[in-house]
């Protein structure tokens, strides 16, 4: 039996030093778990000089990657250099060399991800990737694994932090969304360049994921929908409030039969969802398997030790595996690959949901029967309206919820009501989650 299995680590930043930390916290311990040595045998950065305040054997740092792809003593190449390339390049390097890996590059999995499983399983290799979703939270195995006899009804998920902190923070404690990032940024929740983050796009790549292990499908992420949340005011959290909402950036999947729809935008939940009370930066996972009915997971989706916690979970299922003899126990997307076929996707005008609408209209008679008449000749019913005090420019914002309607007719709609003369902005628009609004 396999006595020590060798690491070689490339990217030595946060989490980097995270799973090296962790591995010289716990490593007696997980080692006595696994039933072998883990141990790091190399570590590969363009920066090896920067002190990471970690302890290193001499010789363990290098600026070359070869040097662990190249080395035949490595077990399992851990990718945390993030991006596009070389990683890519790095992690078809490693499987073609018969090296397992892991990697927590979501970004990368959402965009090649199929060039990569496939050469995970031409190779014979396994790939972990627990950590490219939900950080520390056990989503992927809970899909992959403990979910396995359940048919995926729906996910509804929060997947990304520095969003969840923006909205949590706008909420809790009110301000402008530029103000609230710019204290989030101060804090160190939001990154200097907030794009990928603030507009969803963060939280499309781990939808792309979650939905192609939950279905066994290829999914080109530009075929989902994705909205982020630089566009909610103030106003509309404060009236999410009076409606006994919050609001939250969700990912949704829900199996429609021979569809999947899938989206990513804000959206307003009910004080009580479950979801509605994940706030500050965590990230939470509410699934329903046809079998095991709601399950829910709640954790910290980023962050380096929490991050490093599940890159030690990927290298230790690998381990375990080299250490009885078996490879690809679990494919990386549940099924073979040659059975993965590419996703279904209901068309997003084809959606059925609840809206809140906030139109900006001049206050003048007539106004509210324009906009009823509109939505009511796109089929689309009026749960409750809201309207209070002037604004000194003679607009007036009218806020409407309703009852579920189909994408395609909302937007038939909006678009004729903010042609009218009386529109003095663009209708907000956030779509809703809520049961009791059929
Ligand atoms: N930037 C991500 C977030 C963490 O804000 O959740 C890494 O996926």
């Amino acid at each position: 039996m396999k006595k020590t299995i060798n690491l070689g680590l490339i990217g030595f930043g946060t989490i980097g030093t995270g799973v090296i930390r962790l591995l010289q916290k716990n490593g007696a311990l997980i080692s006595e778990r696994v039933g072998a040595e883990i141990k790091i045998k190399r570590i590969a950065d363009i920066d090896i000089t920067t002190p990471r305040g970690v302890e290193l054997p001499d010789g363990i740092l290098t600026t070359k990657a070869d040097d662990i792809l190249n080395d035949p003593d490595i077990d399992i190449v851990i990718e945390l250099m993030g991006g596009y390339e070389p990683a890519r390049t790095f992690l078809l390097k490693a499987m073609e060399n018969k090296k397992h890996v892991c990697t927590a590059n979501k970004a990368l999995l959402a965009t090649h991800g199929d060039d990569i499983f496939r050469s995970a399983n031409r190779n014979g290799v396994n790939i972990g990737f627990e950590p490219s979703v939900g950080g520390t939270i056990p989503v992927i195995k809970t899909i992959k694994e403990s979910l396995i006899g359940n048919r995926i009804e729906s996910i509804m998920a929060i997947v990304n932090g520095t969003s969840n902190f923006i909205l949590s923070k706008m909420t809790d404690e009110g301000g402008s969304f530029a103000t609230v990032l710019k204290e989030a940024q101060a804090l160190g929740f939001a990154e200097a360049n907030p794009t990928f983050d603030i507009e969803g796009v963060d939280a499309a790549h781990k939808l792309a994921i979650l939905l192609s292990l939950s279905y066994g499908k290829k999914v080109r992420l530009e075929d989902l929908h994705r909205e982020g949340i630089s566009s909610i005011g103030e106003q509309d959290i404060v009236f999410a409030r009076e409606l006994g909402y919050r609001i939250k950036l969700l990912a949704i999947a829900i199996n429609r039969g021979g569809y999947i729809e899938a989206r990513l935008h804000p959206t307003m939940v009910p004080f009580d969802h479950i979801l509605a009370n994940v706030n500050s930066n965590f990230n939470a996972f509410h699934i329903i398997g046809d079998a095991a009915d709601s399950v829910f997971l709640y954790g910290q989706g980023a962050g380096m030790m929490p991050t490093a916690s599940a890159v030690i979970s990927d290298v230790v299922d690998i381990a375990r595996d080299i250490i009885k003899g078996v490879s690809v126990r679990v494919p990386p997307r549940v099924l073979d690959e040659e059975k993965i076929t590419e996703i279904n996707l209901l068309p997003f005008e084809e959606i059925v949901t609840n809206y809140y609408f906030r139109f900006s209209v001049a206050d003048q008679p007539g106004v509210l029967s324009q906009i009823s008449g509109i939505l009511g000749k796109n089929n689309i019913s009026i749960a409750t309206v809201i309207q209070k005090g002037r604004k000194q420019d003679g607009a007036v914002p009218i806020v409407m919820t309703t009852y579920k309607a189909r994408e395609r007719d909302v937007q038939k709609a909006l678009a004729d009501i903010d042609k009218l003369d009386v529109a003095m902005g663009k209708t907000m628009l956030i779509r809703i989650e809520d049961d009791k609004l059929s």
